[in-house]
């Protein structure tokens, strides 16, 4: 895609990657009109979007992906040039407890907003639907080996199942249609404005209030995390120099044990907080395994690198402190977040541990 003039769509953009998205783009590209289409589930909050909400360039709409005539008077009204597509439903816990959730969002939203630019797009060299979607489509690995672009998709997960659905879809709308997309599949991202039911913002969470740490089974599953900020660097790359009809994978290079991963968590809270070396470690407590839990993810994201030239910016340790210290800043934030839906849902799940 060129860097003219243009309107581009970002479903999703309350939520944790999408917030980081619309900044990035709103920010950088000041032609760029941004408009920001999300339904603002538990997991969407405008007030990830304070700094950039009366920039000039960005647009807030309240819509659900799922609503057919919606959709379509949005496409009318604003002539998208392109869409980057993050609306979901995300967590896999949720998806284990509540799957039609996922299919209706993931399948059926994802398929509404293709057939829509199907029948707006009617010059395929000016319009691009960008989607973005996950690893955990390859399914799990062993000890050994890294999903690349061409491993064969075996979703595990309601998530991860609605999820390959979806990026299905894209690409029949490509091969069917000559709909020109392009997609990603990334690893496990963590950073600020993250809701704090995934791993890392749970655990500095808990950690800070001095709650047990819910460790699933043993701890060793392993999962390879990118600082949210490198994943959208990712997003804009592939965005403008990418092929139309490709996939590419994106992360870090970086596997942690869950186990150690917690363990070094507490280590740097301790220090921030202050404590006796050792305390937070303490709230450690090993809970039922997640149903069908993966063992690890592992990305390749060679292609990347060597065709579009993105590499990480940061090393890990050094993205954790940034994040814990954003958590410790941001406790309003938290707060704002975790009250009412939430807060319900995680109690009732926690207590049937
Ligand atoms: P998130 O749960 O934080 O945010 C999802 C956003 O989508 C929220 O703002 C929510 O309100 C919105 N949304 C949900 N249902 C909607 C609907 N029906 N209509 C309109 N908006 C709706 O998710 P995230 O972690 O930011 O993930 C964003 C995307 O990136 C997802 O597609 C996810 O599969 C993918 N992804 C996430 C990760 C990760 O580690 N979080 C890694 C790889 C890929
Ligand atoms: P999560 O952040 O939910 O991401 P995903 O399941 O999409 O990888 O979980 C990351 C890993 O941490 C995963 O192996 C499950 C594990 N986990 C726990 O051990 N305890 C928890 O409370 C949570 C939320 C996750």
């Amino acid at each position: 895609m060129s860097q003219t003039n243009k309107t581009i769509a970002i479903t999703g953009g309350a939520g944790f990657i999408g917030s980081h998205l619309v900044r990035l783009f709103v920010n950088k590209y000041p032609r760029y009109r941004v408009v920001n289409i999300d339904v603002l589930t538990y997991a969407g909050n405008l007030n990830n979007l304070k700094d950039i909400e009366s920039k000039e360039n960005y647009i807030f709409e309240h819509a659900d992906i799922c609503d057919e005539q919606k959709i379509d008077q949005l496409f009318s009204a604003y002539h998208f040039d392109a869409i980057i597509h993050l609306a979901a439903e995300s967590h896999v816990d949720r998806s284990i407890m509540d799957p039609l959730a996922f299919v209706r969002t993931n399948v059926l939203g994802t398929g509404v907003l293709l057939n829509t630019a199907r029948k707006y797009w009617t010059d395929s060299s000016q319009t691009l639907f960008y989607h973005v979607s996950t690893d955990e489509v390859y399914g799990s690995l062993g000890e050994t080996g890294f999903f690349t672009e061409t491993t064969p998709y075996d979703p595990r997960s309601p998530y991860s199942a609605s999820k390959a659905a979806s990026d299905h879809l894209v690409m029949a709308y490509y091969h069917t249609y000559d709909l020109p997309v392009v997609l990603s599949n990334c690893s496990n991202n963590y950073g600020s404005y993250h809701f704090p039911e995934k791993l890392i913002p749970l655990m500095i969470n808990n950690i800070l209030q001095n709650k047990p740490l819910p460790v699933y089974g043993k701890g060793e599953n392993i999962r390879d995390w990118l600082w949210v900020e490198d994943h959208v660097k990712a997003i804009d790359t592939i965005f403008h120099q990418g092929k139309t009809g490709e996939k590419y994978n994106i992360g870090g290079f970086n596997e942690w044990k869950n186990i150690d991963l917690v363990k070094l968590l507490c280590r740097i809270m301790d220090k921030k907080l202050q404590r006796e070396p050792g305390t937070s470690e303490k709230l450690i407590t090993y809970v039922k395994d997640r149903a069908g839990h993966d063992l690890r993810y592992a990305i390749d994201a060679t292609k990347l690198n060597k065709e579009l030239g993105w590499s990480p910016s940061l090393q890990f340790e050094e993205g954790l402190e940034k994040t814990v210290d954003w958590y410790l800043q941001n406790q309003d934030w938290v707060k704002d977040v975790t009250s009412g839906h939430y807060q319900q849902y995680y109690n009732e799940q926690y207590n049937k541990r």
